[in-house]
């Protein structure tokens, strides 16, 4: 199969994680017999750098025209980074919110699974850690408090800001079936995440929720309230199966849900639109504190690589062998720094997508 990837390196420790998902990607080419070429594309502070905005509409074309797009992670150090001192449509998330916006990728998949090999560095009691959990979050990701509208200016010489946060039935409607399509092919159960005491958006999602599961009598379907399912998450992460909810919910709950799992370097996800087409990136920031020092975690963005070799090119057979060998590099003990526990082998970005690669037979 011929493929056409298109690589969006980023900022910080972007660059290190993507060259090892690419050299995962390589070897499965090689050994599958596919062909992947990749096509770089500049996005966040990079492209400010280079083309003073964080997104262009040429490379909003030019990603538009691949079959999928791997990304590392974008954006700096808040404090110090110049790209802080532009305007807040300009900074490097902005680039970002574009690119999701601009190629509608209105459902953001983001799997929190504990492994086995990494109980140890489950911050949860070791009871509840002995259970395990394996969840997919489905967040909304192009509509809500991210894409309403904004302003803040002085009323009555008081200084108000205003976010609105807006879903109509038909945004909710494609997100809840995509979630229970999802569920359909795990353990056939949604909960649906919202703040329905509180929130008209929360109401109506909830109403379209109930609607759209008529179509799926198999999936058992529960509500819960984001406060409450903050705290469900910590305490009985075993019992989630999918978690459907809005943007702001789910950018919340998936931080707090891959804090659970050991570590934010290992959460992959994916941003599928109506079509085959996906932006593949690790739920993970760009880490500019470690950047440039090779110790970055890059098992999130192989992951990545591998969700968008299922859910873009249908490839199963050659996503399982980049998890399987994922696996396989952490039994034998193989751990990057945030990941390492006593008795382990400590190794670099680059030493552990060797040990990946050299799985993929
Ligand atoms: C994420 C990030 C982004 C978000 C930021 C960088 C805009 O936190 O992908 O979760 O809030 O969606
Ligand atoms: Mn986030």
């Amino acid at each position: 199969m011929e493929m056409k990837i298109g690589v969006i390196k980023g900022d910080g420790i972007g660059p290190e994680i993507v060259d090892e998902a690419v050299k995962v990607l390589n070897k499965i080419a090689e050994v599958y017999g596919h062909s992947f070429s990749y096509t770089q594309l500049l996005m966040g502070g990079a492209s400010i750098d280079a083309n003073g905005v964080p997104l262009t509409d040429e490379t909003l074309q030019a990603a538009k025209e691949c079959g999928a797009v791997l990304m590392g992670s974008i954006g700096g150090d808040a404090k110090t980074s110049p790209w802080y001192k532009l305007e807040p449509s300009r900074r490097p998330e902005a680039g970002l919110l574009a690119l999701r916006k601009g190629l509608n990728l209105f459902a953001n998949l983001r799997p929190a699974v504990l492994y086995e090999e990494l109980k140890g560095a489950c911050p949860l009691k070791e009871e509840i850690a002995d259970r395990g959990f394996d969840m997919m979050i489905m967040r909304e990701l192009t509509g809500g408090l991210y894409f309403g509208k904004r302003s803040t200016q002085e009323e009555d010489g008081v200084l108000t800001a205003r976010d609105e946060l807006a879903y109509n039935e038909n945004e909710i409607r494609r997100i809840a079936k995509r979630g229970f399509d999802i569920a359909m092919k795990r353990r056939k159960k949604v909960t649906s995440v919202d703040k329905a005491n509180v929130l008209d958006s929360s109401r109506l999602w909830r109403k379209v929720v109930e609607e759209t599961a008529k179509d799926y009598p198999e999936v058992a379907l529960e509500h819960m309230l984001v406060d409450n399912c903050a705290m469900q998450l910590v305490k009985d992460p075993a019992q989630f199966d999918v978690i459907l909810t809005e943007n702001m919910f789910g950018d919340i709950l998936s931080d707090e849900a891959s804090m659970v799992t050991g570590s934010i370097g290992m959460l992959a996800s994916a941003s599928l639109n109506e079509t085959k087409f996906g932006l593949y990136e690790p739920s993970g920031g760009s880490a500019p504190d470690i950047a440039g020092k090779g110790i970055a975690n890059p098992i999130a963005t192989i992951l990545s690589a591998a969700m968008m070799l299922r859910y873009s090119f249908d490839l199963d057979r050659e996503a399982q062998a980049v998890e399987t060998a994922v696996e396989k590099t952490l039994r034998d003990g193989y751990r990057t720094a945030d990941i390492m526990s006593e008795g382990k082998t400590q190794v670099g970005t680059k030493e552990i997508g060797d040990r990946i690669c050299s799985y993929i037979v």
